[in-house]
């Protein structure tokens, strides 16, 4: 059966930035804005989205559109090794356990969304989080996610996923700007906007190891690089054209709906002098219900508000869901729909332990999601820069314009040798925080260099490229 790709490259450009475009903008990084200083981690956000994000999504891309294949496909058929295949498992596992938690946080928006219509959490916001996140219902609302995401990725890349992200992605742009100008009209508002637009140069300068860490974890989940989702997305572009190009509009898109998303976020929460920067990932929706529930015409706001989440969540879960299909079309020739319904089922099943236990939702949410994240990206830098080498930059230059054309060496480098040294730090310093094992830092620098120059050793011996 001939493989499907996109109708449009505005098709795949929007598919895309709907992967992108997700909990993550709009409840994870105020959350985590405002748990790091506001601008501080602002600004150093920005700065990783372009450092790291924008070449690890052009290595996805650059794997996905060679391969034409899923992660796992990619990998074993451009390299002509089964172990490379098994390395393309990493992002598999990824999508399920991304998608596991992502659908209770989907199960919650769902809820508050009910919830804004008929004032449910009005009178007690703090009291109707903790009754609704963990427990049976969770699970129902779980479910109804995961049956919206699967019904959106039944219809295949066309008729399913390109049709909704046309939609959507219009849809919660104009509502979330909308919600922005109106934020900025409430009293106090100015408070939320100047904690977040302006620079505090001494905050950043006190806690810069940890916004670093914070600032790129965030980037990465944004950008969802690491997890696989662009390199399945990219192998169904049927022509050649400027992957820079088209990577650079995702993340310049991106990063303006999540700064939006603050514009919103932060006056709504100054106005009612609600406490910003609370831990915990019920922070932010105990927050914002209670300044809906004070708030003149609060249901309508929280229903737009609860609306925007629900796009947004659904842009990015179906592509995870995305993922594992293709790996079951196209390695076992699995029929999509059987395929859809089946994982959907198995998402569920995974979900419903997250669900139903806070512990677990927490690790895999934070500290799980983070780890797998950039190992996943690490395999995908050290595979563009040894193995696929000269190919990945004839594969960049395919259809790009005279700059396009001259970064593609620079960018073969970055990926290939100064982001993986960077990444070995974070997976290593991961690697050891689950382990509970506590080293100096200079100890997990001198580990971390010396697995990275083992690798790059090992890669140029198996395939000498770089
Ligand atoms: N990139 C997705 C998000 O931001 C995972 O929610």
């Amino acid at each position: 059966m001939t493989r499907e790709s996109w109708t449009t490259r505005t098709g795949f450009i929007l598919a895309a930035a709907g992967s992108a475009v997700g909990l993550g903008n709009v409840w994870r990084f105020p959350w985590m804005t405002a748990q790091n200083g506001g601008s501080a981690f602002l600004m150093l956000y920005l700065a990783l989205v372009l450092i790291v994000g924008v070449p690890g999504l052009l290595a996805e891309f650059v794997i996905g559109r060679r391969a034409r294949r899923n992660p796992v496909g990619a990998l074993s058929s451009l390299s002509e090794s089964d172990r490379w295949g098994v390395v393309g498992l990493i992002p598999v596992v990824t999508t399920v356990f991304l998608l596991s938690f992502y659908s209770v946080v989907g199960g919650w928006i769902l809820r508050y969304l009910v919830g804004s219509a008929t004032g449910a959490y009005f009178d007690a916001p703090g009291a109707y989080f903790d009754s609704i996140a963990f427990g049976p219902e969770a699970v129902a609302f779980q479910a109804v996610f995961l049956a919206a995401t699967a019904a959106i990725v039944f219809g295949g890349v066309r008729r399913g996923i390109e049709a909704a992200t046309k939609v959507m992605m219009p849809a919660i742009v104009v509502l979330l700007v909308g919600l922005a100008a109106w934020g900025t009209t409430l009293s106090g508002a100015g408070d939320g906007l100047s904690f977040f637009l302006s620079f505090d140069a001494a905050y950043l300068r006190e806690n810069f190891f940890d916004v670093l860490g914070a600032a790129t974890g965030q980037a990465l989940f944004t950008l969802s690089v690491g997890a696989g989702t662009m390199i399945t997305y990219a192998s169904y572009l049927g022509e050649d054209r400027s992957l820079a190009a088209d990577g650079a509009t995702i993340a310049v898109f991106n990063t303006l709906i999540g700064v939006v998303a603050g514009l919103v976020v932060f006056p709504l929460l100054f106005a009612q002098d609600l406490p910003v920067g609370e831990s915990g990932p019920g922070a932010l929706f105990v927050s914002l219900a209670g300044a809906f529930s004070t708030l003149p015409a609060g249901r309508l706001v929280g229903v737009v508000f609860f609306g925007v989440m629900t796009l947004a969540a659904l842009s990015s879960s179906i592509s995870m869901l995305e993922l594992p299909v293709a790996f079951l079309v196209d390695e076992y020739d699995v029929e999509r729909r059987r395929a859809t319904a089946g994982l959907a089922g198995l998402f569920l099943v995974f979900g419903a332990v997250n669900a139903l236990r806070p512990a677990v939702f927490d690790f895999v949410a934070s500290t799980l999601v983070d780890l797998l994240l950039s190992l996943g990206l690490l395999c995908f830098l050290l595979f563009t820069g040894w193995v696929l080498g000269t190919d990945a930059t004839e594969e960049f230059r395919n259809g790009a314009g005279s700059l396009g054309r001259v970064l593609a060496l620079p960018w073969l480098y970055v990926v290939g040798v100064v982001l993986p040294l960077g990444l070995t730090f974070t997976v290593t310093t991961g690697v050891l925080g689950v382990a509970n094992v506590s080293l100096p830092s200079a100890a997990v620098a001198a580990l971390s260099v010396t697995a990275a120059v083992a690798a790059f050793v090992g890669l140029r011996r198996s395939r000498s490229v770089l």
